[in-house]
């Protein structure tokens, strides 16, 4: 067996509306044969069947760059042969279509007056001859959804997504051929979203306006080619909807009741249409439906669990009196008494209202979202008939990795880790998705980058991302701290000290993804277009050190969250000095900035930034190091190993470590900075089973402990709920926030152990490392090659590994004894 298995345009699966100048083809094989390689490919790219690009290479790189002028609005169809080093061959096909590419045209259309509740935009339009194909491009200042005769356009929710506004917005293609008829209507409903709704911890609106707007371009191509455009202008028209309001906050209401106001004309905004771009990225769709597992009656009240804490809306099927209301609140948890938990949502209503038209009605509120696993329903008394259902949200990226074991505790922590990637992964990285906040803070995703890289196909998503943390990025204020900002807007309402950017950790999202991306995908490009913000965040630091090179000023989150905070008596940020954490990362990133430099081809820059890094960790080592005073947390001794700044003293930094987790009787102590490298550190340096220790510890602080607690997502804090069930901060407490599932890195890696040895996993590493207390493990892990799995079993004296390499990589083998094999694709099995 020799197939392709896929082909992905730019990293994407589904490639309509993309524009790219010179899109990469990507493809990935499956061979059952051992030590198998590609020799060729021959790949042609044709448009109505004339080839306009074509390319036969003797190579084994499984991309080709699409190196020809493309149309816009133009299907192009692929077709690829790859040929093995045994001279099978094998072909697939597939295609991709440009977008716009700067052939927009219409006009943002809002109104004069607003019309009562949420605005509707609409317009009546002929199809005058017979139509070959049709396509829908479209987006709006607010949220929307548009309906084309009656029939809800696309699969994709919460469009267009959260971009920096100010600088871009992103368009959506829509294949609109099967909705239209000689007459037709399109119908866009389109709410405040993040453009002008309630957003940010300062509750404020209209961020980047107060008004919401469309633009909207129908492209109908006619069976005699020829082509005719209806876009938004003034001969559009605005009413109003059954939304009577939408916030992402606040939630929805949706009245069945209702009559549609008088129609008014829409109103052409000045604003230009210029900054518009084709979205490049997966959307956010319905990736689950879950039912209620369980249903309980207290009082006036039902509550509804559905199993799990997730980002979405709750659909809900009804039938009762007209004019009665159904009131649906969404909380994480339940209170020790039973009722549904939402202080922690810090005062928003999160709350959907149906008003029944007396007949059989669906509600979708799919203008908003919230973060739940329960919800509380007032109102049914008045029903005959109800019918719940969750609709889990998050953007639809491919999954990549499954890590399974003989204990049922890890499982779920695992299950936890990606439900809570799911719940936080919509259209931006958020921090939690249901208080106040789901912001894209930059910190929490530096963090959790890799575990999330394993668990998906994170390229796309994370490179649209990083462009407006790239537009957003000063050399006066750095890397803000959330992306896109909003913060920072609003500098009266920012704690003093406290500020909306150039924070250690945080900002050094701007590196670590950047090589993250290359690293896992192999592919340089994210590396080279954001090679300026990773200087310019670099450069920054850079202009705020002392004379010893170290960066000693400015507010910084420290080690947030770290449950050591004896010395500062800070709540939040730990009891590790704060620079002493930002100088780690500053290290880090200016060694990884000198090794992109290098990548990149620029050796004046690799030279200029090796040289500060060497200042940097001279100086850091005097510090932070030598200084036994700065080594009193668990997260100081693990900075200093995993950035490699221990020196001489590594030895000593190691047993200090082991010494402060013995004193916290075998328990991490660590917070956001130390976390994700925690139990890396332990394993790399001897002490594996102790890592196993503190990752299979049940009782708090640990991550088993929330496991335990019936956690099915990864709580901000450690000590978020306590063993009786009640939650002491409701301020600050989230129980879906993936930081701290950074830890499944650790899994997948070690445990589980695969690695890339090379870039894009060309070369693999297969290192597990089992522990006394886990005798079988399995994971797996797709590739930009194809699937990895590493299974192995073991117990007191024996292990056996079986491997599955995949097509075109070769693999070194590490066994637990320290035995080493290299192989080629295949599937081999090892004793040790
Ligand atoms: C967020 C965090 C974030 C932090 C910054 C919190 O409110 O939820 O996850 O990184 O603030 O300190």
């Amino acid at each position: 067996m020799f197939e392709i298995t896929d082909i992905k345009i730019e990293h994407l699966t589904e490639a309509v509306g993309i524009e790219f100048d010179k899109p990469r083809i990507f493809w990935r094989c499956k061979c059952n044969l051992w030590e198998a390689k590609q020799i060729s490919y021959d790949i042609a790219i044709k448009c109505d069947g004339n080839i306009v690009f074509k390319k036969f290479r003797e190579s084994d790189e499984n991309f080709c760059t699409i190196d020809t002028l493309l149309q816009p609005f133009t299907r192009y169809d692929i077709e690829l042969k790859v040929c093995n080093n045994l001279e099978e061959k094998t072909s697939a096909v597939s295609f991709f279509e440009t977008g716009a590419m700067g052939n927009l045209s219409g006009k943002w259309i809002t109104y004069d007056k607003a019309p009562d509740g949420v605005s509707v935009f609409g317009k009546n339009f002929k199809a005058e001859k017979q139509i070959k194909s049709a396509r829908l491009y479209i987006t709006a200042q607010g949220m929307y959804e548009a309906h084309l005769n009656g029939k809800r356009v696309g699969e994709d929710f919460l469009e267009p997504g959260w971009t920096s506004y100010n600088s871009r917005i992103c368009y959506r293609t829509y294949d609109i051929t099967e909705y239209l008829a000689k007459d037709n209507t399109i119908e866009v409903t389109v709410a405040d979203g993040w453009y002008s709704g309630m957003f940010g911890f300062f509750h404020k609106r209209n961020h980047y306006g107060d008004k919401t707007a469309l633009f909207a371009m129908i492209r109908l191509v006619y069976a005699d080619r020829s082509v005719q455009t209806i876009s938004t202008d003034k001969s559009w028209y605005v009413t109003s909807s059954e939304v009577t309001s939408a916030g992402i906050y606040e939630g929805e209401t949706i009245d069945k009741t209702g009559e549609k106001q008088p129609i008014v004309n829409a109103v052409e905004k000045e604003e230009g249409i210029d900054k518009i771009v084709a979205r490049n990225c997966e959307a956010v769709r319905v990736v689950e439906w879950l039912k209620p597992v369980k249903a309980v009656k207290r009082g006036d009240v039902i509550i509804f669990d559905f199993g799990k804490n997730v980002a979405g809306i709750v659909q809900a099927e009804l039938s009762g009196k007209r004019g009665s209301a159904v009131v649906i609140r969404h909380g994480e948890v339940l209170d020790t008494d039973g009722s549904i938990y939402t202080q922690n949502l810090r005062g928003i209503a999160a709350t959907d209202t149906f008003i029944l038209s007396g007949g059989k009605d669906v509600f979708i509120p799919s203008l908003t979202y919230h973060g739940f696993r329960y919800i509380e329903v007032t109102g049914l008394e008045n029903c005959n008939s109800y019918e719940f259902t969750a609709i889990v949200l998050s953007t639809a990226y491919e999954k990549s990795g499954e890590f399974t074991c003989s204990h049922e505790g890890l499982n779920k922590l695992a299950k936890n880790i990606e439900c809570s990637q799911r719940g936080n992964f919509l259209d931006i990285p958020t921090d939690c998705p249901q208080r106040d906040e789901r912001l894209g803070w930059t910190g929490d995703i530096q963090v959790f980058g890799d575990t999330a890289a394993f668990n998906g196909n994170v390229m796309p998503f994370l490179r649209k991302w990083l462009v407006d943390v790239a537009k957003e990025t000063t050399p006066e204020h750095g890397v803000p701290n959330t992306v896109p900002d909003i913060v920072a807007i609003y500098p009266e309402d920012i704690i003093p000290g406290i500020s909306a950017g150039g924070t250690a950790v945080w900002g050094d999202v701007a590196i670590v993804l950047p090589d993250m991306l290359y690293k896992v995908y192999g592919d340089k490009t994210v590396l080279k277009e954001q090679y300026p913000l990773m200087k310019k965040w670099v450069d920054y630091v850079i202009a705020r050190t002392d004379k010893k090179g170290l960066w000693r000023c400015d507010y910084q989150f420290g080690d947030w969250l770290s449950l050591e905070k004896a010395e500062t008596g800070d709540e939040r940020q730990g009891a590790t000095d704060v620079y002493l954490v930002a100088n780690a990362y500053f290290a880090n990133s200016l060694k990884i900035l000198a090794e992109s430099a290098k990548t990149l081809g620029n050796k004046d820059d690799a030279q200029y930034y090796s040289d500060i890094y060497k200042k940097v960790v001279a100086s850091y080592k005097k510090e932070y190091v030598d200084n036994d005073i700065k080594l009193i947390t668990q997260t100081a001794c693990v900075l200093a190993l995993v950035f490699d700044l221990a020196g001489d003293r590594k030895g000593q930094v190691i047993q200090k470590l082991v010494q402060n987790i013995h004193d916290h009787n075998d328990h991490l102590a660590t917070g956001f900075a130390g976390t994700p490298h925690l139990l890396k550190v332990l394993s790399e340096n001897g002490e594996h089973e102790l890592a196993c220790k503190v990752l299979l510890n049940e009782d708090y602080p640990s991550w088993l402990y929330q496991v335990n607690m019936g956690a099915t997502s990864i709580w901000e804090r450690w000590n978020a709920m306590l063993p009786d069930g009640s939650i002491p901060d409701t301020g600050m407490t989230s129980f879906n926030h993936y930081a701290y599932g950074a830890v499944g890195d650790f899994l997948y890696k070690y445990i589980g152990g695969i690695k890339a040895e090379d870039t894009g996993y060309k070369k693999i590493l297969i290192a597990p490392k089992p522990c006394d207390r886990l005798n079988y493990c399995k994971t797996r892990y797709l590739s930009p090659n194809g699937e990895i799995i590493s299974e192995w079993k073991c117990d007191r004296k024996n292990f056996e590994l079986e491997v599955v390499i995949p097509f075109n990589t070769t693999a070194k083998i590490v066994l637990p004894s320290g035995k080493v094999e290299e192989v080629g694709s295949g599937k081999y099995v090892f004793k040790d």
